[in-house]
């Protein structure tokens, strides 16, 4: 029988187990921030991972489809239409198919994680996600032999979708992701925020979130997943490869060629409020690191 690629690690494998705090701040902390946090006694792990309000994640956000200014995700995406939704798996797959929404949510189990959430923009938030992992989506439809990367695409209605008449990225929006990083189990798709149906702003019914990566690599309203041999074309890298790459991981030490990604501005923390530094991996280094073992992050940016 074919060898059939297996995650082996499970949310216990990479959640340091921490008995002083409960379920939903381990699924939001990490070792850094929380070390950092307690020992230094300046904030406490809560404190720094305290979610953003549902108001600021649902009306400050990018989704070009809808236009480029952070408002008119929010403004616009009500045009969507979220339900019926399918989502066609193919490539190097056991079951090819198309999948509907509510055929994939009976099958995966959602549970809440609280993740960072880093733009390249140099902005971020801590998100209380409701999701499953990608890993059992695809372990579900059996990974063939031969697959090394998973692309995604985003659904493009010229009719529902104001944005994609301009030709700011090729539609459709595309991204993609190493079949590890796939299956590591921080990556999900998210499905909900704060336990409510995710908004269409959001990428409803269902988009990729990916903690340790700049916010583009998740991916809104997906339609398709492939699974390939080669690394999939994503957006970004197609519209300017020299200012985003395929791996695009939260990188403190590499700037962006038009600013320097050492730190960020935290969404709602007030006018005043001190710009907070960008950890490495945005803070999940001890979960993905291992993905990357003698890689040069900076030429695989
Ligand atoms: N997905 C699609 N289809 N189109 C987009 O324009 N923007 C990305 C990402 N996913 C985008 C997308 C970018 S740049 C960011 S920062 C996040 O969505 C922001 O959305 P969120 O705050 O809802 O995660």
């Amino acid at each position: 029988m074919a060898r059939r690629y297996q995650s082996k690690l499970t949310w216990d494998d990479v959640t340091p187990e921490r008995l002083f705090l409960n379920r939903r701040q381990i699924m939001a902390g990490t070792g850094a921030l929380l070390g950092a946090g307690l020992i230094g006694g300046r904030a406490t792990a809560q404190e720094a991972l305290e979610p953003n309000t549902w108001e600021e994640i649902t009306t400050y956000n990018n989704f070009y489809e809808f236009g480029t200014g952070k408002g008119d995700p929010a403004a616009n995406a009500h045009t969507l239409t979220t339900s019926p939704w399918s989502v066609e798996i193919d490539g190097l797959v056991d079951s090819p198919g198309t999948y509907s929404f509510e055929d994939i949510m009976s099958d995966v189990e959602v549970e809440e994680r609280i993740y960072r959430f880093r733009c390249v923009e140099a902005w971020s938030m801590v998100i209380p996600w409701n999701g499953f992992e990608l890993a059992d989506l695809l372990n579900r439809v059996g990974v063939q032999d031969g697959a090394r990367y998973v692309a995604f695409e985003t659904a493009l209605r010229p009719d529902e979708m104001p944005g994609v008449n301009v030709p700011v990225l090729d539609w459709p929006y595309r991204e993609g992701l190493r079949l590890d990083e796939a299956m590591h189990p921080l990556t999900i798709m998210a499905t909900g925020i704060y336990g409510r149906e995710i908004p269409n702003q959001n990428g409803a019914p269902m988009r990729l979130v990916v903690p340790w990566k700049y916010g583009f690599k998740s991916i809104k309203s997906i339609v398709r997943i492939t699974l390939t041999e080669e690394e999939p074309p994503t957006s970004w890298n197609m519209a300017n490869p020299r200012e985003y790459g395929f791996y695009s991981n939260v990188n403190p030490n590499v700037s962006h060629p038009r600013w320097s990604q050492a730190s960020e501005r935290r969404i709602g923390g007030g006018l005043f409020a001190r710009r907070e530094p960008t950890l490495m991996f945005n803070g999940y280094e001890e979960e993905v690191a291992g993905l990357y073992e003698g890689m040069d992050l900076e030429a695989n940016f």
